[in-house]
């Protein structure tokens, strides 16, 4: 499946736009400020439900307004079959909310996610999940799970509600009623919730450590789960009571990346990488985000790249361009750029959207 077009309606700075997608490569040129960034993620908003760098839903709609709509067309490859896609955003008193159709039929967001292309986006800031704080890495494998699993994203939220309430328990600490009945109610949905969460993310991790090479290099990750038990929740009582907070369990899951050099010596990334070394790490991630999506719902993904010419040396940048033959690829480039990925992937099957 392919994206074939998409269309704008007080999307971001887009009053009234509509693009055709090329089945292979899409360059998206323009100077600063003109959109590019904002028409990949609608790509990515039509494809996932959510932008991409949002910090609230409302942000994706042109500030002026108040209802905004993507809109694309997808085509199957070999029957060429179409078919329609729209979400549309609309401003209330109450808040965002969006509603999904499929072939102008109205979903639910999992019935209406659950068919699309997958997508994996490259952009150089994407470099804090591995130099910053290790909630940004909890927050990568937190999102890209929950994209693939509402099951996953479900219980995440539930985690994260029974921890906020649990906490406000501690914060009363004996003063509150019925403190370990209360305690016991809360652990338990932890318990149930952070299980299965760790289960996840441990398998995971498994797949990464069983696809360590990119570009002659080997890379792996350590997952060192924060156990969660009853015992261990009875052990650490008196502590939490005290410092009035949970301790324990999956928020507190560390990852650690490492480059393994000489086949024996592991050098964790976050501490020690150089600049090239981290994203070359950040590549393997993203690769095999890639490769794990395609195996998952067997269908080729989308690449999204943004941006990418601005940091990357030349020999990062032709590991990404190795992909684009295999994938439908949109890119955000300038003129002089687009000739240089013309050359380094010897493709000529491309079109440009000017913005
Ligand atoms: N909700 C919004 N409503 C109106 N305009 C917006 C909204 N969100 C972003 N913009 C504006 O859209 C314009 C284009 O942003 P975008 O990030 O797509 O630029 P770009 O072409 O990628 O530029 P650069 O080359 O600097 O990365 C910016 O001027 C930005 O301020
Ligand atoms: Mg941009």
């Amino acid at each position: 499946m392919i994206l074939k077009s998409i269309s704008y309606h007080n999307f971001r700075n887009f009053i009234d736009e509509k693009f055709q997608i090329h089945p292979q490569l899409t360059a998206i040129l323009g100077d600063n400020a003109r959109g590019k960034t904002n028409l990949l993620e609608g790509i990515y908003f039509i494809l996932r439900g959510e932008g991409f760098r949002e910090s609230r839903e409302e942000q994706l709609i042109k500030f002026t307004e108040k209802n905004s709509y993507v809109d694309a067309k997808l085509q199957e490859r070999k029957t060429k079959d179409v078919s329609n896609l729209r979400i549309d955003l609309t401003l209330n008193d109450f808040g965002i909310s969006k509603t999904y159709f499929l072939e102008k039929t109205k979903k639910g967001r999992h019935s209406y996610l659950k068919n699309l292309i997958p997508v994996v986006l490259f952009s150089p800031e994407q470099i804090e999940i591995i130099d910053r704080t290790m909630s940004i890495r909890r927050e990568y494998f937190d999102k890209f799970l929950s994209s693939i699993d509402p099951e996953y994203k479900k219980k995440l939220t539930n985690y994260n509600q029974a921890f906020r309430r649990r906490n406000k328990i501690l914060e009363i600490g004996f003063e509150s009623e019925n403190l370990d009945a209360q305690l016991d109610y809360w652990n338990k949905l932890l318990i149930d919730n952070g299980t299965y969460l760790i289960i996840k993310r441990r398998k995971y991790i498994n797949y990464l450590n069983s696809n360590k090479t990119i570009d002659s290099k080997e890379f792996s990750i350590e997952y060192i789960e924060n156990k969660i038990s009853r015992e261990r929740f009875s052990e650490i009582l008196k502590k939490e009571l005290l410092v009035k907070r949970t301790l324990i369990g999956p928020h507190r899951d560390e990852y650690n990346i490492f480059m393994i050099e000489k086949k024996i010596q592991k050098k964790d990334i976050h501490l020690y990488g150089s600049r090239s070394e981290q994203r070359l790490g950040l590549f393997w991630l993203k690769i095999n985000e890639l490769k794990y999506l395609e195996e998952y719902y067997r269908k080729k993904p989308i690449l999204l790249l943004d941006d990418i010419f601005s940091e990357l040396d030349h020999k990062n940048q032709k590991l990404i361009f190795n992909l684009i033959g295999n994938y439908q690829t949109v890119v955000t480039s300038t003129e002089k750029e687009l000739t240089k990925l013309i050359n380094l992937t010897n493709d000529s099957s491309y079109d440009t959207i000017n913005l």
